[in-house]
């Protein structure tokens, strides 16, 4: 059983400030909504930084017009994913990152990684997991004729969108839609449920017991 311990942070009234990392590589409209709701203290935390494999990464100029430090990691750099992977954890490490969230991050991270920092990086899915795992998410459920589709925000493990979810937000498919309709309405509620399922980590709410994620109550 896991869950996050605040540890000798940045205390600002009284509230323990999470240092986030984000990873991503391209339009960032998650980044963006992360920042927003940290701006609004919906987040009790601050992104520490934005890291990228793609230097033309929207994202990366959403974090600069916010003051967010940037790091572009060119892969070719690197003789294989292990390495590339070291080299993003020092960096995060460097920064005191506590959560690692990926938003919108198109590479898959090594067992190093993951083993870095086990149980505290998060992914955001355009889908129902388990159902529709890897790419092209809403094309999958158009095609599949489901009723419902949606998005799901789980911390990451050695499988593809496999690991443990924390929250789910389920959107109706309709009968005309494309998968261009599907994933924006989707998209709206990413950007409701990815910094909801941030700030229960900063305040320490979730607790893993194998693959269940546990929501505890508010303390008052
Ligand atoms: C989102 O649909 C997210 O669910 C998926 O990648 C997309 C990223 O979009 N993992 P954005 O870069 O946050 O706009």
């Amino acid at each position: 059983m896991t869950s996050f311990v605040p540890g000798t942070k940045l205390v600002i009234e009284e509230k323990v400030m999470i240092n986030i990392g984000v990873l991503t590589s391209g339009r960032g409209t998650n980044l963006q909504a992360i920042i927003e709701a940290v701006k609004e203290g919906k987040i009790e935390g601050r992104i520490s930084v934005a890291i990228s494999d793609n230097r033309d990464a929207f994202a990366l100029k959403r974090a600069k017009q916010n003051n967010i430090e940037t790091k572009y990691i060119n892969f070719k750099n690197f003789k294989n994913r292990e390495d590339y992977d070291k080299k993003i954890v020092e960096y995060l490490k460097k920064k005191d990152v506590d959560l690692v969230v990926l938003a919108g991050y198109m590479r898959i991270l090594g067992s190093y990684f993951i083993k870095m920092y086990k149980n505290r990086i998060m992914n955001i899915h355009p889908a129902l997991l388990p159902s529709f795992p890897g790419l092209h998410a809403q094309r999958q459920a158009v095609e599949y004729g489901v009723k419902v589709s949606g998005c799901t925000v789980h911390f990451v493990d050695e499988g593809v969108d496999s690991g443990p979810i924390i929250l789910q937000k389920a959107v109706e498919v309709k009968d005309d839609d494309t998968e261009e309709l599907l994933a924006e309405r989707i998209l709206k509620e990413e950007h409701q449920i990815y910094p909801q399922a941030i700030q229960l980590f900063s305040q320490g709410r979730l607790i893993i017991k194998s693959r269940k994620v546990f929501i505890k109550k508010r303390s008052i």
